[in-house]
């Protein structure tokens, strides 16, 4: 019965999209068990080229049933939106399935997101403004709405006038806006509900049932470990758990189902939004890996910052989810650097710390370690296999899996689906 996890290692956009869409045609479920449409997975195949946010990857794998776990939170005016759109493109999104215990991000927690944020000044946290902190911290209140309660007016009302109660306090009296009518936020949601209804499952019990049969589920996050909110780099995190444990709790699927954890990792590292990034550059080299990366936010296009690979990162994130097999990605980025810093530890007040630090204090305080490792100029873009690497790529990846804790069982050199290097069986 196997559930197999796949999980961003880093601050996101490690590249998770390709590698579930590359497992697609080999498993029978995509689950999305977290976060929302604050995710962006880009998706090249042949000459087209797909960035989804809402919905699972495995939805452009024919022949995969798509699945929006209880875990995530969702926008409704955003999912008919991309389901449209993939339809509009030839894709069909006739087999997705919604858990009927999601929670519904309503208008009134996109517009807290954004005024949350322009009220925090310099310590916000730089969110996508999708409503996602609000909706998931209404869901910890209890105060949530969820796509079941949509088929019921009554509960809806109840549960939409029980939101409002305070927040319209909220907003009129500390922001400043203007409060929310509860009737135009039912009347909105229940404008949804007849194209919903049929998508509409107990996914637990139909994963559980998949799983019986001996189907293979695909477990997909959203956002990364460093980006979960209790192992992230917390407050500047996302506010749903992104890690393997998120799996479980999102999706319904028990944690002795869990054969495979794969760990998504870059070969440099980027970070979208505030927070701690001891790797961070601020000058050319940093500038070259965005522009030859094409670092750029899929969700809100705002420049992801970027710095050197970092190996404490890469082992906490092993830790954490008990990867079994790392995804190297975007190798072909690192192509024409004449040499490439990794930091394998920090210095911290003058002492050296090989993991990640506890305190939220020691991590703004660490300073990249770093060795150095020969870079390659000839281009990597066709490369099939490790042999097919120059010396110092093989090297270099080598160096890489030695100190992050897991071995690296794919490495990705392009975009496309084809531009792969398989090194072990990421299934079998
Ligand atoms: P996700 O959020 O983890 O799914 O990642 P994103 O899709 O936000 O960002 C990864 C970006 O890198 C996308 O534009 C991918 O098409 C691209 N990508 C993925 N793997 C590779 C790779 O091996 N090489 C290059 N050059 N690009 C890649
Ligand atoms: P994928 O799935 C990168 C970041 C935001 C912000 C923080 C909180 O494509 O890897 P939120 O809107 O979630 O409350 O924002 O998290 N963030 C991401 N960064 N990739 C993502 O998703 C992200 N989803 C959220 O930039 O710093
Ligand atoms: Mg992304």
């Amino acid at each position: 019965m196997p559930a197999v996890v796949i999980v961003g290692a880093q601050w996101g956009d490690e590249g998770k999209g390709k590698a579930t869409d590359l497992l697609g045609s080999r498993v029978d479920l995509v689950v999305k068990f977290n976060g929302g449409n604050n995710a962006g997975h880009t998706v090249v195949i042949g000459d087209e080229k797909y960035a989804l946010h809402l919905l699972p990857s495995g939805i452009l794998s024919p022949g995969c049933t798509p699945v929006i776990g209880n875990g995530v939170v969702v926008d409704l005016e955003v999912l008919f939106h991309e389901i449209d759109g993939l339809e509009a493109r030839g894709i069909d999104t006739s087999r997705l399935v919604v858990s009927a215990n999601a929670h519904v991000i309503a208008d009134y927690n996109r517009t807290l997101d954004k005024v949350t944020e322009r009220f925090l000044g310099s310590r916000k946290i730089g969110t996508t403004g999708r409503g996602i902190g609000p909706t998931y911290a209404d869901k910890m209140n209890r105060l949530g709405v969820r796509v079941q309660d949509l088929f019921d007016e009554k509960i809806l009302r109840a549960k939409v006038e029980g939101a409002l109660e305070l927040k319209n306090q909220i907003l009129t009296k500390v922001y400043n806006r203007r409060s929310v009518d509860v009737d135009e936020v039912v009347e909105e949601l229940l404008g949804y509900v007849e194209r919903l209804r049929p998508m509409v499952a107990d996914t637990p019990l139909l994963l559980h049932e998949a799983l019986e049969r001996n189907e293979t589920v695909l477990l997909e996050a959203g956002q990364a470990t460093l980006l979960d909110v209790d192992h992230g780099t917390y407050p500047f995190v996302t506010s749903s758990s992104a890690t393997t444990g998120g799996a479980c709790t999102g999706s319904g699927i028990a944690p002795t189902q869990i054969t495979r954890v794969i760990g998504i990792v870059k070969a440099y590292a980027t970070r979208v939004g505030e927070g701690p990034f001891p790797t961070e550059l601020f000058d050319d080299d940093g500038e070259t890996l965005r522009q030859n990366g094409g670092e750029f936010g899929t969700t809100t296009g705002r420049p992801r910052r970027c710095g050197w690979y970092d190996a404490p990162i890469a082992r906490y994130a092993a830790r954490i989810n008990g990867v079994t097999d790392f995804v190297l990605t975007k190798l072909d980025v690192l192509t024409g650097f004449e040499q490439i810093p990794v930091c394998v530890a920090y210095e911290i007040d003058g002492e050296r710390v090989e993991e990640m630090p506890m305190t939220q204090t020691d991590f703004h305080h660490a300073k990249p370690v770093y060795e150095y490792f020969p870079g390659w100029t000839e281009d990597i873009s066709g490369a099939r296999s490790l042999e097919d690497l120059p010396a110092n790529a093989q090297a270099y990846v080598a160096a890489l899996e030695k100190i992050s804790g897991s071995r690296i069982s794919t490495i990705g050199v392009g975009p496309d689906r084809e531009q792969t290097i398989l090194v072990h069986d990421l299934l079998d």
